[in-house]
């Protein structure tokens, strides 16, 4: 297991993803932690990851000294390489001149992280690599002990490293793709210099999963709040997996899912796979509080906290449960320990986090929360879940209800959903749903005048959505071919009388979001 210890850069997440993906199990850590905590987690190796701050900065954040005490290899990435030199005696200088992007880095000394590793020769390197710079400061004092292994005109100490303590610099990012070597070193620290093996498998992961599954919940009961997303499938068939009948979930469908969705996870989870499912169908109920509200916010407050006041209630008829399972995910669990360190904002009340009623008595049940997001999906995969869901887009909690802008009707709801399915279907049927992260309709209570047939028609508007996105963070607008429009257009405006007219959304994230409430 490796360490990775954030200094705050935004490649942080992506460090851990490449080391899991080549099979090792790694936790990101703030640089700050305990040391009780990294004694604890007994890495086999340390990676410090890059960041926003300059060593000259007063205050700015150094890595512990424990790790340098632990006698296993450690690895600086751009800051980390920056910290990891001056707090072993080198020097680091500062500058106000940031090099950012695609930069050749020659390498000209021996070295355990890159023998061997090189790109295609250019005309003025044959001994280079092809990387991703992005930093001010640079180290130009090597401390003692270490060698310059890698350097380019504009940074002469690119890499640096002292074989002997096994200590490891690099002030190019190994972790983008843009370093075209970047998994291979990364592979190579992990692999051969600090000896890990490679067994973070999915058929190891869900073995792992299901054996403290069971350890922890013995034979007492689990709820789980079933909502058809990934996550919360994932749990489903893994808890089935573990616990077979101790597992019961609470589905509750609010009335604001896609065509057919309801079903589709009766179906699946209830008939095909024998797990206990309670639909609650609450459709009504929703419609009843949405009723005459259009703020976004009010809107997502009210579908936030009737979903929790249904599944409460659902939950109190069942008898003798002692666990709640969440589809917790690494991600959520580093966010919500920044958000505690106040550090990211809230842009909007996402009502699945921190939505727990306060007086639960119920002890958590959470075994993605160690996951990424791909994983997850390989352990859906690996658990036998239809690949078509398992790598479905993303679908907010709130539902349709931030997808119809203003007051949510039935009827608003129905049209909507129509139109989404013909654009999801035509989306599939021209190899685009996987190209793009997320597809979806809007619905735009304003009426537009067409011509179908000799008729006039008076009726609504939708927009098409499709974004292309790494974290959901940014996004750009897909550019979806011309045709493909024509054809979901000619079908939605064809087939559902509800709408007149189809316009299709330009606008990248920032500044636009990408759900329109
Ligand atoms: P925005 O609109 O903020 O969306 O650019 C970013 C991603 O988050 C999803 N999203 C939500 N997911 N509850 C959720 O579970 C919510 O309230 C919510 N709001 C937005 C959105 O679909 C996109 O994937």
């Amino acid at each position: 297991r490796i360490l990775v210890l954030d200094f705050g850069s935004q490649y942080t997440q992506l460090i851990a993803r490449r080391i899991r993906g080549i099979g090792v199990f790694c936790e990101i850590h703030p640089f700050d932690v305990s040391e009780e905590t990294i004694r604890e987690f007994n890495p086999r190796g340390v990676i410090l990851s890059g960041g926003p701050e300059s060593v000259h900065t007063d205050n700015s954040p150094r890595a512990p000294q424990l790790i340098f005490d632990l006698g296993v290899p450690v690895l600086g990435v751009c800051y980390g390489m920056q910290t990891l030199a001056q707090q072993l005696g080198g020097q680091v200088e500062g500058s106000s001149i940031r090099e950012f992007g695609a930069a050749r880095v020659d390498v000209i000394a021996d070295s355990l992280l890159l023998n061997g590793l090189r790109d295609a020769p250019t005309a003025t390197s044959t001994e280079g690599l092809d990387v991703w710079m992005s930093h001010g400061d640079k180290v130009t004092v090597l401390p003692e002990g270490f060698t310059i292994t890698a350097s380019t005109a504009s940074c002469p100490i690119a890499a640096m490293e002292d074989a002997s303590r096994n200590y490891y610099g690099v002030q190019f990012h190994p972790e983008v793709t843009h370093t075209a070597q970047g998994l291979e070193i990364l592979q190579r620290f992990v692999l051969e210099i600090c000896g890990c093996e490679a067994l973070w498998t999915p058929a190891n992961i869900v073995e792992d999963a299901i054996a403290k599954v069971r350890a922890q919940v013995g034979e007492r009961k689990v709820l789980l709040g079933l909502s058809g997303g990934v996550d919360s499938s994932v749990v489903a068939a893994l808890l089935h997996k573990a616990i077979g009948d101790q597992l019961t979930c609470v589905f509750v469908d609010h009335g604001l899912l896609r065509l057919h969705e309801g079903d589709q996870v009766m179906r699946m989870f209830a008939e095909n796979m024998g797990v206990k499912v309670i639909r609650v169908d609450a459709e009504q109920r929703f419609l009843d509080l949405l009723k005459g509200e259009s703020d976004p916010e009010a809107k997502r407050k009210i579908i936030g906290r009737t979903f929790i006041e249904v599944f409460d209630e659902e939950s109190a008829k069942l008898e003798g449960i002692d666990f709640l399972a969440q589809g917790t995910i690494y991600p959520d669990v580093i966010e919500s320990a920044a958000v505690k360190g106040g550090k990211a904002s809230v842009i909007k009340s996402h009502h699945n986090v921190g939505g727990l009623p306060e007086d639960m008595k119920m002890e958590l049940v959470e075994p993605l929360r160690e996951l990424f997001k791909d994983e997850v999906r390989k352990l859906g995969v690996e658990l036998g879940l239809p690949h078509d869901m398992v790598y479905r887009h993303p679908f907010p909690g709130p539902g349709l209800g931030v997808r119809i802008l203003g007051e949510v009707t039935k009827e608003y709801a129905d049209i909507l959903r129509q139109a989404d399915h013909i654009f999801i279907e035509e989306l599939r049927k021209a190899g685009w749903y996987d190209k793009t992260s997320q597809a979806f309709a809007v619905f735009l209570p304003v009426k537009s005048v067409g011509v179908v047939g000799d008729a006039r028609r008076y009726a609504w508007v939708v927009s098409l959505r499709a974004v292309e996105t790494i974290d959901f963070m940014t996004a750009r607008w897909a550019h979806l071919p011309y045709e493909l429009l024509e054809t979901v257009s000619g079908r939605i405006i064809n087939e559902i009388e509800g709408i007149s007219r189809v316009v299709y959304d330009v606008s990248s994230k920032p500044p636009a979001t990408i759900e329109w409430e």
